[in-house]
């Protein structure tokens, strides 16, 4: 057996014991976001776990146990292990779900990575993953969380700094957003731009049915509609002034037919918008990006999952899609033109593709 480094392995146990400790806290971290107890501590300001408990209408010894594990881990503050606060900074990070800061969503898709995992076995014997609609409604709902915060980027920052196309979309121009899961994205474009007409296509039957009622909650946007592609296939006329692809191609089992369909579907003048996972090109700097285990975690349940659904999937993956492969796609597909676009997002990269 090789000698055994005393330091080296304490050093290996703490940090195996910090990946137990992180699961924990996540899962617990989690549960208190939908229980409303980050919200009631925030809110109400420091408590004990009695004032708590009393806030939420929750069990005080299970409050309690819940509140030592936060305390332990950081997450919340306290004194003397008596009174538990919630500092504003993390107030932000788990309240309010609606701002680009905001790790609720990321929380949310937590039962979902779990679940997923249970395939995993079975992938990897057969090679085969499982397509979106393996993960249920609660996959659908898990993406719509996670990709939620980054809405307003989308609508504010990246759509003006595409060339000519707010103009086109102000004007009454023809738009799809392919692959739009639940079509909060979709519905946010469309009620930005009335004048226009917005499709949003999914395969997922899960997605579709959450759009769909997504939209029927919102009865004046009547400028939207939703859409299985595998019944109703997107225009191949060029007839449409703008495609997004929002957190799509690196899933899909083919990217490349993908971005053909979007090649047949804009004007000779349109735009695609791809927005993909911001990463860098070189595989030794992918492992160090800073959520990369969570990244290749969601990959092994989620995104690598889907695109190798198929025997011909393309299993790229959460961070499969990078540059230098988007410009081979996009290239290979007729585009002519890729400008990965300036856009402040430390999670997301965004690409102008033009005929
Ligand atoms: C990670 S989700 C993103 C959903 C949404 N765009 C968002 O940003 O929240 C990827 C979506 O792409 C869909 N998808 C994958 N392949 C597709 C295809 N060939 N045609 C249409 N949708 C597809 C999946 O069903 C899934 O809903």
């Amino acid at each position: 057996m090789a000698s055994i480094n005393k330091e080296k392995l304490h050093e290996s146990t703490m940090a195996l014991l910090g990946h137990l400790n992180g699961l924990s806290t996540a899962i617990a971290i989690q549960h208190g976001v939908e229980l409303g107890l980050f919200d009631a501590l925030s809110q109400g300001g420091p408590a004990s776990s009695g004032e708590l408990a009393d806030r939420t209408g929750l069990s005080e010894r299970w409050v309690r146990e819940w509140l030592h594990l936060q305390a332990a881990a950081g997450v919340v503050e306290h004194e003397n292990a008596h009174r538990f606060s919630l500092a504003p900074e993390s107030a932000l990070l788990l309240v309010d779900e609606s701002t680009p800061a905001s790790m609720v969503g990321m929380f949310a898709t937590l039962s979902a990575l779990i679940d997923g995992f249970e395939h995993l076995p079975e992938a990897m014997r057969t090679g085969l993953g499982q397509p979106y609609d393996g993960h249920g409604d609660a996959g659908a709902n898990a993406i719509e969380r996670g990709t939620a915060p980054w809405i307003p980027v989308m609508i504010d920052e990246a759509l003006p700094a595409l060339e000519g196309v707010v103009g086109k979309l102000e004007a009454g121009g023809h738009a799809a957003d392919i692959g739009c899961g639940s079509g909060a994205r979709t519905l946010a474009m469309a009620q930005a731009f009335p004048n226009s007409t917005w499709t949003g296509y999914d395969t997922s039957q899960h997605a579709i049915a959450r759009s769909q009622a997504k939209l029927a909650d919102a009865p004046s946007t009547t400028n939207l509609s939703f859409k299985n592609p595998l019944q109703e296939p997107v225009p191949s006329d060029g007839s449409l002034d703008f495609v997004s692809f929002c957190d799509v191609l690196h899933d899909a089992t083919r990217p490349d037919q993908l971005l053909e369909i979007a090649r047949k579907a804009v004007k000779p003048d349109g735009t695609v918008l791809v927005i993909d996972i911001a990463q860098a090109p070189a595989l030794v700097d992918k492992l160090t990006h800073p959520a990369a285990p969570l990244f290749y975690g969601f990959s092994l349940t989620f995104c690598m999952s889907s695109s190798a659904a198929t025997k011909d999937g393309a299993a790229l993956g959460t961070l499969g899609l990078d540059a230098p492969k988007l410009q081979e796609l996009a290239g290979a597909a007729g585009f002519t033109r890729v400008r990965q676009m300036e856009v402040e997002d430390p999670f997301n990269a965004y690409y102008e593709l033009r005929p």
